[in-house]
């Protein structure tokens, strides 16, 4: 049986006692929902019909209320957290569990370290439990939560701290010495808390807090607007922003990407192989499944391996499965057909366009659809190929059930089908609440995003006659070469075609006559890493000729092992670009 916990529960006046609360949520509760309904987008526009309260907190409107179904055995006997691994370790938490912990470690953070609502906590941990935990218990305390990855460097991690002012840091020992190193220039760092055995030199010990912690702890009330976290924007051009999201953006707005992108319901258990660094991991590892009561399946995979993802796939049944292009890319190279993924049956994908190529190459080998699903840190999901909606390659679907997006002009004119501008989202008169509220400290950058009524994305898009979204690139990757606009995910969707073709990169490259043209930096597959580099160019450039408009081709062409990215695998294209024009 599948239950829908949010929508229903958000009428319920703060004021009122807690069991008469849970008591009115069990029977909302009890209004089913049609399990793994494909509904047409038309009917998903007409269904959702959000409605936020003054008063929302995700641990206790959402998590806290899925106990309660759990209890009363109306829910799957999924756990709420399965994490593995892979060296035979697991924990399954139910959202009973879960609840305890993460009470005992909210515990942890307003006792032991005396915070406050709205004081900032950065968290970097790898994929273990405990990220889920603080997590949780940051929502609880009214705390505002900055992940960040394990990659980051020490002077990254002292941006960060001075930027945010945070006052207590969270991590583990392969980190702890980074932070000591910079420590010493963070005034208001307060609490560094250690998630590793032993004792460290100023830091207190996480897991002895916790084990004395008491459970029992009253989540605080928060506004829906209220500051629920703050992501580190990850980058792949100029220096990172801190993107501020109160409890109502991902806690509520989310829903959309459980129900109708990731078709999740509480029988489902979801995996997404992506880091908890990401700015967007909430995303995936929290809200969208949680919010569906929904199982969040965890591999620690400290290093990503192809053959963990297929052996995983195989062996935990798994129902509902994303990674990014990147990721997919690598699969395809791969024979699937000697692995049986039985519980499969739900394919999205995010990060960055998938290449149509990809998406039919893993169609051949596993017999699914690959669901694209387009959004920024800034932003919940802005547009999605839902389930049961007409997939049409390479485009990233029709805009979520919860914006108004449009494609505009310089000018904030919006641009009729067929036409390329910014994709926007509409602000005026009123700003979704399912929005970031700002980049925090920073009124200008903030303001800058807007455009006449609109949130400007900063990406560029066309919408076609059905309404369908095409990304083109960021606005600042467009190539312009004697007066052809040409993105580049196109061309490197065209060259990923190409069975040589592992991956690829399309930049502009200064030139004489044409101002700019199209190179491409191409990773070829082991097969012809060693055929000769000008008979493979004139091949690639012949084969995107035929694939798409011929002046689209890439007049350069470069050969290399592997293509610059950020932390969380986006292809960094300003870094190529800015090499190529800095040769001249
Ligand atoms: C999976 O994680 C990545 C990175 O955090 C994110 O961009 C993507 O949207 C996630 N997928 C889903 C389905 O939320």
């Amino acid at each position: 049986m599948a239950l829908a916990v949010v929508h229903f529960l958000w009428k319920i006046p703060s004021a009122t006692s807690l069991r008469a609360r849970l008591r009115r949520s069990l029977q909302l509760c009890n209004r089913c929902y049609p399990v793994h309904a494909s509904l047409s987008y038309e009917a998903i526009k007409q269904q959702y019909r959000p409605e936020v309260p003054e008063y929302f907190n995700f641990a206790r409107d959402v998590l806290d209320r899925w106990t309660e179904v759990e209890k009363e055995g109306k829910k799957s006997k999924n756990p709420a957290l399965w994490w593995v691994d892979g060296a035979g370790e697991e924990v399954r938490w139910s959202f009973e569990e879960l609840g305890v912990l993460s009470r005992k470690v909210a515990n942890v953070l307003s006792d032991a370290c005396g915070l406050q609502r709205e004081d900032r906590v950065i968290l970097i941990l790898p994929r273990i439990p405990e990220w889920w935990l603080v997590n949780v218990a940051c929502m609880r305390t009214g705390t505002v939560l900055i992940p960040g990855t394990q990659q980051l460097t020490a002077k990254d991690i002292l941006h960060r701290l001075q930027k945010s002012k945070a006052k207590c840091i969270i991590t583990d020992d392969s980190v702890a010495p980074a932070v000591d190193s910079i420590g010493a220039q963070c005034q208001s760092l307060k609490f560094k808390l250690l998630v590793s055995e032993g004792h460290r030199e100023g830091w207190l010990n996480f897991k002895d807090l916790l084990k004395n912690a008491p459970s029992d702890h009253h989540c605080v009330t928060t506004k829906c607007q209220d500051p629920m976290a703050i992501y580190f924007t990850s980058g792949t051009t100029g220096s990172p922003k801190m993107t501020e999201h109160s409890h109502s953006s991902y806690g509520i707005g989310l829903t959309v990407s459980g129900r109708y992108w990731l078709d999740l319901t509480s029988s489902d258990i979801f995996w997404n192989t992506s880091d908890t660094g990401w700015a967007k991991s909430a995303w995936s590892s929290i809200f969208s499944p949680w919010i569906q009561g929904a199982c969040v399946f965890v591999h620690k995979m400290p290093h990503f391996d192809p053959s963990i993802v297929f052996e995983s796939l195989s062996r935990f049944p798994i129902t509902v499965f994303c990674s990014p292009p990147t990721a997919y890319r690598m699969f395809v190279q791969h024979k699937l057909s000697s692995y049986t993924f039985k519980n499969l049956r739900h394919c999205v994908s995010a990060g960055e366009p998938i290449n149509p190529d990809v998406m039919e190459e893993w169609k051949a080998q596993t017999g699914l659809d690959i669901h694209e699903g387009y959004g920024q840190t800034e932003t919940v999901l802005i547009c999605g190929n839902f389930k049961g909606m007409k997939i049409k390659p390479g485009s990233m679907g029709k805009p979520s059930p919860g914006y108004d997006v449009k494609i505009i002009d310089e000018n904030s004119n919006i641009l009729p089908p067929g036409k390329e501008g910014d994709i926007a989202i509409r602000v005026k008169p009123t700003r979704s609440l399912f929005l970031f509220t700002c980049y925090a400290d920073d009124p200008e950058k903030t303001e800058a995003t807007i455009r006449g009524d609109f949130y400007v994305t900063g990406d560029r898009g066309i919408m076609d006659e059905e309404g369908y979204f095409w990304f083109v690139g960021r606005a600042d990757d467009v190539i312009n070469s004697a007066g052809y606009r040409i993105g580049p995910f196109e061309v490197e969707s065209a060259l990923v075609e190409h069975p040589a073709v592992v991956e690829s990169a399309v930049v502009s490259s200064p030139d004489p006559i044409r101002g700019e043209v199209v190179k491409a930096f191409v990773v070829l597959t082991s097969d012809y890493a060693s055929h000769d580099p000008e008979k493979m160019m004139k091949e690639l450039q012949d084969h995107v000729k035929k694939v798409t408009a011929p002046y689209k081709y890439p007049r350069k062409m470069e050969f290399v092992q592997q293509l610059p990215k950020t932390i969380s695998g986006k292809i960094r294209r300003n870094e190529l670009r800015q090499k190529e024009w800095r040769k001249d």
